[in-house]
């Protein structure tokens, strides 16, 4: 990624598979006076996905691909990025997982958000899991990518109190508040400490 200082905004590309609302609060941050980001485009692999709302309301470049084949995928959004000039991803609710091939080939971070606090939970169904388990705090966790799931270095974390009464849906929506909030944060974090 080039350096910040004396560049205007980095080129950032939001993958996102369903609903979405992790994108728009980037969509928002991105529009902010000060944000260092112009989202330059989103990548889906659902044609259903409130993604495609969102790039056709906030006028965005799109590209959903299928992908039936991987590669063939990753190939068609790799030339994408590079002709929109990309210097960051971040993952909103993407439900494919990057190849190896397709993080080295980047070159630049790839970020994701995941409702947990990593290294715990990793995976799909973690606030049905923080739940059983009677854990007294979930939260979300921002981190970088690398070829294994949710894995890679954590940039931030916000921790979540479970209350007696709490159960998957309203903690799914504190939780997705939060997510909200930290994933801006994490972005604008990593781009000074770049
Ligand atoms: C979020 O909970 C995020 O942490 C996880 O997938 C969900 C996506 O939600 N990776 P949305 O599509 O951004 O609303």
């Amino acid at each position: 990624m080039a350096k910040l200082i004396g560049k205007k905004k980095i080129n950032v590309a939001i993958f996102a598979s369903g609903r979405g609302s992790n994108l728009f609060a980037l969509i928002k941050y991105s529009l902010k006076k000060n944000s260092k980001i112009k989202i330059n485009l989103i990548v889906s692999d659902n044609n259903k996905s409130k993604a495609l709302r969102y790039a056709r309301n906030f006028k965005i470049p799109l590209l959903i691909v299928n992908y039936s084949t991987r590669s063939t995928a990753e190939k068609k959004i790799l030339k994408k990025i590079k002709y929109q000039k990309i210097e960051l991803i971040c993952l909103a609710g993407f439900m494919k997982i990057l190849s190896k091939y397709f993080i080295k080939e980047f070159k630049h971070p790839i970020l994701n958000i995941h409702p947990s606090l990593l290294p715990k939970y990793k995976g799909l169904k973690t606030h049905e899991r923080a739940l059983m388990n009677k854990e007294k705090f979930t939260g979300c966790t921002v981190h970088f990518v690398n070829s294994k799931i949710d894995d890679g270095k954590i940039i931030l974390q916000k921790r979540v109190k479970i209350n007696a009464k709490d159960n998957v849906k309203t903690l799914n929506k504190k939780v997705l508040n939060e997510e909200h909030k930290i994933y801006p944060k994490a972005v604008t974090k990593i781009l000074f400490n770049y």
